[in-house]
This record gives C-alpha cells, structure tokens and sequence, in this order.
C-alpha cells in the first residue's frame, strides 16, 4: 500500500518555545499511526533538531527542511545544503513550494537541481506543484502541472521516481479557506499519477503518494483523503493548532 502522509508546513511561524508545545500537545493528542502511515512536521531550520530529537521514539514521525539550496557547498552566505541536511539526520525536505516559486523567483529548472542535490543526500523531496487561479479559470491546469513535473522530475530514473512524494497545492487554495472540492482534488491527483504511468509505467506510478494541499482542516480532511489517489496532505495553518493537526492525521487512510 502507498504511503499515506500528513505533512505539516509551519512556514515561517513560531517560535522555539511555541513550536515545542504545539509539538508536546499534538504527541499527547494523536492516535497510533500504522504502518503505512507517516507524519512529517515541515519546520524552520533552527527548529529541525530540536523538534527531531522531541519526536524521537515517536514510530513514524519525522522532521523536513522547507528548502535546500540548489547550490553544493561554499560561498552562498545564508544558504542550506542538502548534505547539511542529510548531515544532521534528516530524510525529507520540501522542494518547490508555491511561496518559493512566487517570492525567490524559484523556477522549474532550478527545482530540478534541488531535487537532485536531495536525491544525491538520501533525502526525500516533498516536490510542490500547483497552478495559480488564472490557470484554473482558463482551464488549462493539467497541462500546466505535466509541465512542472516534466521540467523537474522527469529527468529522474525509475528507480528515483519509485516511492517519490508530490504534492498538488492549487496556489488559489493555499491559506485562503477555499479548498478545491474532493472531485476538483481527485481529478488533478489521478491525471498527476497518470502523467508518471506514462513516463515511468502504472508500476512505479502506483506507489508514488500524492498529497493535497491548499487550506486543509480537520473539517475537510477525511473527505479529500478519502479520495483515491490521494495520499494525504501538506497542511500548512491548521498544522499550527494541535487538536486540528491531530485530527488531520487521524484522517489517514
Ligand atoms: P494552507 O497552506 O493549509 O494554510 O492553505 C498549505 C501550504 O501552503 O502548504
């Protein structure tokens, strides 16, 4: 069975002390998770140890960088690497969000570096894609999706695709209370597992997750999760309330 996932994005909100409390209320909140299931908390960088090492003995739970640089190593003042990441134990990282792509002018040729360089450091993308209103309302999301996929994944191998995880966040839909519909969400999710059947066969097609994103809740959840070819969620302002997030995960399949 694919892995069903709940990712957090806390963006850039809280501070140390908040995000240890919301991380000590979810643990005490949240059911058992079963095996299939895996929750990831998508932290600031200063908070990646410290959260891990609060997460730990916590069976399937992990912590995920935001971003990683698209450069190797040395002189980019400011900059994180992915074998930093890798370095202090981490096995996911968020690549290509919407407010990267909007605000740091990432494109989808830079994107595919970033998804090498984490490839190349065993840390697994949580590659974003997602079109902004404009596309939606002329209708031509689909392509525009196969077109981000195709720019900075589909140069992988099989091997690197198999158990890949991609997330759908229609830009119109992130932190803006509407969501897409369960049918709008299914929709795009199965044309997204298509799209890989057709570059890398229904095999590795079937165990890649795709998780929605764009105003997820505990309200909506079950619904959209319920939905067959999605795999869960990236959630990015209900993940700061603890009874919601835990809520959200209790909504795996
Ligand atoms: P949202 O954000 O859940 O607040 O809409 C989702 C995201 O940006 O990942």
């Amino acid at each position: 069975m694919r892995k069903q996932i709940a990712a957090a994005n806390w963006k850039m909100n809280l501070t140390l002390q908040q995000a240890e409390q919301l991380t000590h209320e979810l643990l005490a909140s949240k059911r058992n998770l079963g095996a299939n299931q895996l929750v990831v908390f998508g932290v600031p960088f200063p908070y990646l140890l410290p959260i891990k090492n609060t997460l730990q003995g916590n069976g399937n739970m992990y912590v995920a960088a935001q971003n990683c640089s698209d450069k190797k190593s040395g002189a980019y003042t400011g900059e994180t690497s992915a074998e930093m990441l890798k370095s202090i134990g981490l096995k996911y990282v968020i690549i290509g969000h919407s407010e990267r792509r909007e605000y740091f002018n990432e494109d989808n040729a830079t994107l595919a570096v970033k998804v090498d360089l984490a490839l190349a450091n065993d840390l697994q993308p949580i590659f974003c894609c997602g079109e902004p209103l404009s596309v939606r309302e002329a209708e031509t999301q689909n392509s525009y999706v196969e077109k981000q996929l195709n720019e900075s994944l589909f140069h992988l191998s099989a091997d690197q695709a198999r158990y890949f995880v991609v997330a759908y966040e229609p830009i119109w839909a992130i932190g803006t209370g509407r969501t897409a519909s369960s049918d709008q969400a299914q929709e795009m999710h199965a044309h997204i597992r298509s799209v890989f059947a057709s570059k890398y066969g229904e095999d590795v097609a079937n165990t890649i997750s795709i998780l929605y994103g764009g105003s997820v809740k505990a309200a909506n959840a079950k619904e959209i999760f319920g939905q067959p070819d999605v795999d869960g969620g990236l959630v990015g302002g209900a993940s700061l309330v603890a009874d919601e997030f835990a809520s959200i995960i209790n909504s795996l399949k």
